[in-house]
């Protein structure tokens, strides 16, 4: 039997993604969620025995950031104990692995987009966790890919989109937050940046192990996602109705956790690994809101 790949989180919102690109690609796979827990080794050791698996890809996580602040634990168990002992299976096995990290490592503070060496230094908990999973991951497994990615949406998960959208089409006016910048990223460029990884590999490239960064192209706030979302929205026939879209800060919003105020990331490396041309995020909610479009106002 050929290789295969093991995609765990397969249920979540890039997880599902990925199902779908890996059925379309014909490559070989198996995929699991919570019935294999991450943070039960045994678990993970057995499963991964019964498999002839190559590669691992990781979607797996504890993403509710504002919750994170208040169960520290279990997003540590999840985010921090999960990642690395997923690295230790897959290094029990000889699989490379796959694991998808946030620019939530980074405290925002930058002036530039961040380079994947850059020092990080999270100002929560779940971006914390994050950056642990990086660390155990790199001593656990040293033949792995950590992404780090920002601003995610696609068609099966909650997200920023999905939100303005329904919002968009209940009330008559929005504020959105105008002073955190970033990149949003579709899940299926991320997807597809993923698979770029194992066909590049599979076929005999040299890709160099470590952390990767990639979003989509674009410096904007979610101001402008959200007014980008009505537009397309609207004219698409997503929103069927008028809606104001203001600018407020982040102070008028309250959170219990703090925000990156920048999280652009710098994409060269990737690009030059891959050899891909990252799509512009104005395309990608294009595409996305076509992909979309039964979506139900
Ligand atoms: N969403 C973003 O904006 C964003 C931004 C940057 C980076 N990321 C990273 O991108 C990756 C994918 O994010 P996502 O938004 O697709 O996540 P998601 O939708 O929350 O999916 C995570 C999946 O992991 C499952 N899971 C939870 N606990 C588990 C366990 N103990 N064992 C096995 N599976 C478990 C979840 O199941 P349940 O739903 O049943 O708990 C869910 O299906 C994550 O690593 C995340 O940190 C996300």
């Amino acid at each position: 039997m050929a290789d295969s790949i093991w995609l765990i989180g397969n249920k979540g919102m890039l997880g599902t993604e990925l199902s779908l690109l890996l059925e379309k690609s014909g490559l070989p796979f198996v995929g699991t969620d919570c019935e294999i827990d991450i943070t039960d080794t045994a678990a993970l050791e057995q499963f991964a025995k019964k498999q002839s698996v190559g590669w691992i890809i990781n979607c797996a996580a504890y993403t509710a950031v504002d919750r994170a602040e208040e169960d520290a634990e279990n997003c540590r168990r999840l985010n921090t104990l999960g990642a690395g002992n997923i690295a230790t299976c897959a290094k029990s096995i000889g699989a490379r692995l796959i694991h998808i990290s946030t620019d939530y490592v980074f405290d925002g503070n930058g002036n530039r987009p961040y380079r994947e060496d850059d020092a990080t230094n999270p100002i929560g908990v779940y971006g914390l966790t994050k950056r642990e999973g990086e660390l155990a991951i790199l001593e656990n497994n040293p033949r792995s890919y950590i992404i780090r990615t920002a601003w995610l949406y696609g068609r099966h998960g909650n997200n920023f989109v999905h939100t303005m959208l329904r919002l968009m089409n209940e009330r008559d006016e929005i504020k959105v937050v105008n002073d955190q910048r970033g990149s949003p990223t579709w899940t299926f460029d991320l997807a597809s940046a993923v698979l770029a990884f194992i066909k590049n590999v599979d076929a005999g490239k040299d890709i160099p192990f470590g952390i990767y960064h990639y979003t989509n192209e674009g410096n904007i706030t979610w101001f402008d996602f959200a007014k980008e979302i009505f537009r397309q929205g609207r004219e698409g026939g997503q929103i069927v109705k008028d809606c104001a879209v203001k600018p407020c800060t982040s102070a008028e919003y309250p959170a219990k956790v703090k925000r990156p105020v920048y999280s652009m990331l710098d994409k060269s490396k990737i690009k030059a690994a891959l050899g891909i041309e990252v799509p512009a995020w104005e395309k990608s909610l294009t595409e996305f809101l076509k992909s979309n479009d039964d979506f139900k106002p």
